[in-house]
């Protein structure tokens, strides 16, 4: 059973959205037969109504072709209407369920994977701070009830499903921008290895990347589809197929002269066999 899906990422719907390039993905992921289309933040610039009402239009159009998972992502979050106030967090983010639902890190749960999201976009928060200012509002991070919620639904997934984990924030070093885009990272990598994830889907970075963390887990960064490309580089968004005993990602690069996403490097990674479950008879588990 091969599971497909579309991973893009920081579409920022307001000034900097590269309408050619939303609207060639639009056309292109019919073809592509996902399963299930992720877009893992960032969809707006400044989280202004407009733009989440062309998001939210944009991810309806998509949801012809198959159900849409969304994350917020820092420029989505109105951190200024609570900066540093614990548990007064509802108004940060009241604009982005107004469009995307009460769910900041919903679930798909389907034959063939469970999709699980992390909330990495606190806005201005004690635990995204660092010790540079322009980190502030930029930054995320993951906290350890966060990942125990995710692990938790990994653990009751069944072994034939793919447990692929969406988060805002890259978990893997920018190559351009040398940047991680977590607080305390080196906890946070830690955190992402103990949650039984096949897969992890991130952003923010605005540079495509895909490589394993911990040479366990193969993280897709995918790129953006605005203007704000890291060194200018072509914008990207990626395909997924996960098979038994293999994930492949292959990489769509914008070709500015054609206005169209062509199809460009793939990369293939071994899936690691997965224990099977304990097969359970009159409630005692059955030793295998
Ligand atoms: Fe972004």
């Amino acid at each position: 059973m091969t599971f497909t899906l579309v991973h893009l990422s920081d579409p920022h719907f307001g000034a900097v959205a590269d309408l050619a390039q939303v609207d060639a993905v639009e056309a292109l992921i019919p073809d592509l037969e996902p399963r299930v289309i992720v877009i893992s933040g960032d969809l707006t610039q400044r989280s202004r109504h407009g733009e989440f009402q062309a998001a939210r239009m944009y991810v309806r159009e998509l949801e012809r072709t198959a159900p849409v998972y969304v994350i917020p992502g820092n420029h989505d979050v109105q951190w200024w209407l609570r900066p540093f106030i614990p548990f007064a967090s509802a108004a940060k983010y009241r604009k982005y369920r107004q469009y995307f639902g009460p769910s900041l890190a919903p679930t798909i749960d389907i034959p063939e994977a469970v999709v699980a999201g992390a909330l990495t976009s606190h806005g201005v928060a004690w635990g995204s701070l660092t010790l540079r200012p322009r980190d502030i509002a930029v930054k995320g991070h993951l906290s350890a009830g966060e990942l125990k919620r995710v692990t938790a639904l990994f653990a009751k997934a069944r072994p034939e499903q793919a447990r692929v984990l969406v988060l805002h924030h890259n978990v893997l070093r920018g190559a351009l921008s040398q940047r991680m885009g977590l607080a305390r990272w080196k906890q946070a990598q830690r955190r992402l290895l103990a949650t039984g994830a096949d897969l992890i889907l991130c952003g923010h970075d605005h540079q495509e990347n895909i490589d394993l963390l911990g040479g366990k887990i193969i993280v897709s960064c995918a790129g953006t589809l605005s203007t704000r490309a890291r060194g200018d580089r072509p914008s990207t968004f990626h395909r997924i197929s996960v098979d038994t005993d293999s994930v492949q990602v292959e990489l769509f690069k914008w070709d500015e002269g054609r206005k169209v996403f062509k199809r460009s490097d793939v990369f293939a990674f071994a899936r690691p066999a997965r224990a099977p479950a304990p097969r359970v008879s009159g409630g005692r588990k059955v030793p295998t």
